[in-house]
Formats: structure tokens, C-alpha cells, sequence
């Protein structure tokens, strides 16, 4: 069960890079158990929804001639590609696995399983905050304070926006900081203490927060042009940091998650107030955080939030850990 738990666990980054949204698009799996390999097949389903949908369409509009033969050439098209489709997955042995929910319905996404759902820890305090007092503290806190100005001028009220936005830089230091980690531990032929799975699941978790925003907010053309330029250099500098200095790392990510708390929070006040329309939550955010059917979008960042303030202590108690170690990772 555990080799089966890896491997899916593995997986996810193949599956989730064509699967963004969680709905199934054409990815296989790996999955093992019983310690044999076999991979599944994830796609026939949509396929003929989607061959469905388009005959439904012809039916019903009552169309002329020539565009009942092009939906037609598409229809079969589509049904040509899922045979060929199936002939591939039958080669290689791929079958998708049935998973059901508890009420027997299918399970729709393929980001993430039944398993890795939670509730979220709502007990948590959203208020703690870390005192700056060496240097390395006062250097990232102010840091981040800076960093929050152009943020702060570009998206002003704008949460919806701006939560979107940033979840796309806050899934980038859980990966860069569980890579380094990772081939640390190869190269010294030691074990990691657990960190790196800790912060490949911060990473994670933070890539499931982009995915339930994008449900929510569809970003413009500019505003995916500047996700690629701060991806580039937020990317790059934060490698470059955590090679120097994983505590100093940590400390800065520390600060951005309670700055990411303080954006959540003035969030649920504008949904309070009614600024921002407490619509219905999405259903990936449903099904993640085992949030009852009649969730709202309060609900949904109420959850995040309390995510936020969970990164916040692991990554705090980071920087302390890797300050004890009193190593870098050039070092070594
Ligand atoms: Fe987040
Ligand atoms: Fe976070």
C-alpha cells in the first residue's frame, strides 16, 4: 500500500500538468500495487461527453446540411481518436482505476484523490506573528514589506485578483526548497527528516489554492504575461537564496504567509460586506476540503487562509531548524 501511495504520489506532477482544473484530460497515471507496475487510462469518459454533447447540439438547432456533415466529420473524429486512444492504453496495459465518492457518484478529479482530501484546521491562530529581532529576521520582514508595495498599488481591493496572482508565486519556494533538499539528500546519501515531502506538499497545497482562484477569477492576457515574468525572476532569486541561505529562505516565506493571511482576511471582510459576492464555492474547493455541498466562496477562504497560517509556522520553525543546523546547502 505504501509503494502504491509513492507512486501515486509521484505521479502527480505528470498528471496535474495537463490536468490543471482536476477534470480529466488524456494523462495516464502510473500505479502500482501488489509491487507490480500498471498504468491507467484517464480520458475515454470526457470523450464521449463530449461526442454526446455535439450530437445533442445538432439535434436541437436544427442546422443546415453542410454543418451537420462538418459536426459529423468532427463527431467521428472524436470517436476515431478515442479508439486509437484505447489501442495505446490496451498496448501498454493502461486502465484507469474506478473511484467512487461515498454517495457512489464517480470521482471526477485526477489532481488529487479521495485520500488527500482534509479538513482544515479553523482553530488555528491567524494572528500569530513572528518578531523580528536578528538581522536576518529584520532583512526578511522588510523584504517583504517592500515586496507588498507594488502588490498593494496594482491590485489595490481587488482579492479575488490579487489571492490568484500571488497563489501562483507561493507555490514556487515549497518546490525549489524540496529539489534542493531532494538532491541534497542524494548527494550526501542521507536521509531528510521529512522536509522534503513537507514542502513538496506546501507546494502542493498552494497549486490546489491557483486552481480553486482560476475557478473563480479568469485572468486577463497582461495578467498571465506578468505571472510568467515574476515566475522567471521569483523563481531564479529564490534558488539562488535558499542555496545561500535556506533559513533566510524560510524567513521570507514565513513573513509572505502572513502577509497572504492579512490578504485573506481582508478578503472575508469584503465578503462580509458585501463588496465581493459571497457566491456558491467551487466544486473542486468542495471536494478538497471536504466542505459541505452548500459551501460558499467565505467558506473557501476561510480554509485557505487557515492553510496560510499552517505555512506560516512550518516555514518559521524552518528557519530556526536550518539556523541549528548552522549549514548551507553550498556547503554540502
Ligand atoms: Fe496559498
Ligand atoms: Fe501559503
Amino acid at each position: 500500500m505504501n509503494r502504491l501511495w509513492l507512486l501515486i504520489r509521484a505521479s502527480s506532477a505528470l498528471r496535474s500538468s495537463a490536468i490543471d482544473g482536476g477534470r480529466n484530460s488524456g494523462v495516464p497515471i502510473l500505479l502500482a500495487g501488489g509491487g507490480a507496475c500498471r498504468e491507467i487510462h484517464l480520458w475515454s469518459s470526457p470523450m464521449a461527453s463530449m461526442t454526446e454533447w455535439r450530437q445533442n447540439m445538432t439535434s436541437e438547432s436544427g442546422p443546415d446540411k453542410a454543418a451537420v456533415v462538418e459536426r459529423e466529420k468532427d463527431s467521428s473524429a472524436v470517436e476515431k481518436k478515442t479508439e486509437t486512444e484505447e489501442e495505446v492504453s490496451s498496448y501498454w496495459g493502461i486502465r484507469r482505476p474506478t473511484i467512487s465518492k461515498k454517495d457512489g457518484s464517480e470521482w471526477p478529479w485526477n489532481c488529487f484523490m479521495p485520500w488527500e482530501t482534509y479538513q482544515a484546521d479553523l482553530s488555528i491562530d491567524v494572528t500569530k506573528h513572528h518578531v523580528p529581532k536578528t538581522f536576518i529576521d529584520k532583512f526578511a520582514y522588510r523584504t517583504v514589506k517592500l515586496l507588498r508595495v507594488p502588490t498593494d498599488i496594482f491590485f489595490q481591493r481587488r482579492y479575488g485578483c490579487r489571492a490568484m496572482m500571488l497563489e501562483t508565486v507561493a507555490a514556487v519556494p515549497g518546490m525549489v526548497g524540496g529539489m534542493l533538499l531532494h538532491l541534497r539528500s542524494l548527494r550526501k546519501f542521507e536521509q531528510s527528516g521529512g522536509w522534503i515531502k513537507a514542502l513538496l506538499e506546501e507546494a502542493e497545497n498552494e497549486r490546489m489554492h491557483l486552481m480553486t482562484m482560476i475557478e473563480l477569477v479568469k485572468p486577463k492576457w497582461y495578467e498571465r504575461l506578468l505571472v510568467l515574468a515574476v515566475q522567471g525572476v521569483f523563481f531564479n532569486c529564490y534558488l539562488v537564496l535558499y542555496m545561500i541561505s535556506p533559513k533566510l529562505a524560510h524567513r521570507i516565506v514565513g513573513y509572505l504567509e502572513e502577509e497572504a493571511i492579512h490578504s485573506y482576511t481582508e478578503f472575508l471582510k469584503d465578503i462580509d460586506s458585501g463588496a465581493i459576492e459571497n457566491v456558491p464555492a467551487p466544486a473542486i474547493a468542495i471536494d478538497y476540503w471536504r466542505l459541505p455541498k452548500d459551501a460558499t466562496l467565505k467558506d473557501v477562504v476561510t480554509v485557505i487562509r487557515a492553510d496560510e497560517a499552517h505555512h506560516r509556522d512550518v516555514n518559521h520553525f524552518a528557519s530556526i531548524h536550518f539556523q541549528q543546523q548552522k549549514t548551507t546547502l553550498i556547503e554540502h
